[in-house]
């Protein structure tokens, strides 16, 4: 069965999970970190070398503060108590997004286990938090702009090449399987560049109930289908080309 190379997850759902149960939405988050911990450990387990986890966008900074305050306390304190695990399993740990906004002690946090998970070798785990795809794409234009202005760069030598390692993804495959949860069939500011010629998989399960069979549903999804990246059928290979 064909395996996608990179993952890229929506974790949705969260907070309808806790309302059908009668919970705070805050319950809905803290039992995510439980379906983050079975899916980071499936992909280990299958082999998969990459998995992009979007875990608050951009626009996310636009919710209650309390509910703000609690994610961001929940992302500190699931760093701390899984970081000896990753990289006993020798998970490479990075953020995506835009830190700057975090707090100074939850940045240093993730500094921290970015630097002591650096020189791993197995899964490449991207944990996007204060990410959007606009912005994202926004940095990247500044950066070449830059060089551009400079001198170091000449506009019409500008490549799809040069976008993509300005990119927070720079380095990576593109993405072969997205997964959203919890029903919306919508990209909400994901990864909008790397996004383009993957396939696109939702479920109506809540992020809290994605466990390694949903997983295994997701893949058996992939592994039907088939990607033509505008060629004709039976020509494409398995990963993105470029005319
Ligand atoms: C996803 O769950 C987690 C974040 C966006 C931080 P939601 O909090 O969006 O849950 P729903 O969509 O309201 O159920
Ligand atoms: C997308 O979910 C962002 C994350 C899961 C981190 P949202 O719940 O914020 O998306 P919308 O508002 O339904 O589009
Ligand atoms: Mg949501």
């Amino acid at each position: 069965m064909p395996l996608p190379r990179h993952i890229a997850i929506i974790m949705d759902g969260n907070g309808r999970w806790a309302a059908a149960r009668g919970l705070a939405r805050h319950a809905g988050h803290d039992a995510g970190i439980t379906a983050v911990r079975a899916c980071v450990e499936a992909c280990i387990a299958k082999r998969i070398e990459a998995l992009t986890l979007f875990a608050f966008s951009s626009e996310n900074w636009l919710r209650p503060g309390e509910e703000v305050a609690r994610l961001m306390g929940l992302f500190g304190d699931a760093l701390d108590r899984e970081i000896a695990n990753l990289h006993e399993n020798r998970v490479r740990l990075r953020f995506i997004g835009e830190r700057g906004r975090l707090t100074v002690r939850l940045q240093s946090r993730i500094a921290a286990a970015e630097a002591k998970t650096a020189d791993n070798d197995g899964l490449a785990l991207q944990v996007a938090v204060s990410y959007g795809g606009r912005w994202d794409i926004l940095k990247a234009v500044q950066r070449l702009a830059a060089q551009c202005a400079e001198g170091a760069l000449q506009p019409r030598e500008l490549t799809e090449g040069h976008v993509e390692a300005a990119l927070e993804l720079s380095g990576l495959p593109d993405p072969d399987l997205f997964i959203r949860t919890g029903g919306e069939r919508r990209i909400s500011n994901f990864l909008l560049w790397n996004l383009a010629y993957t396939e696109l998989y939702f479920t109506d399960r809540n992020w809290p109930d994605f466990d390694a069979a949903a997983l295994d549903e997701a893949l058996e999804f992939f592994a039907g289908r088939e990607r033509r990246f505008g060629r004709l059928a039976g020509a494409a290979p398995r990963s993105t080309v470029r005319a």
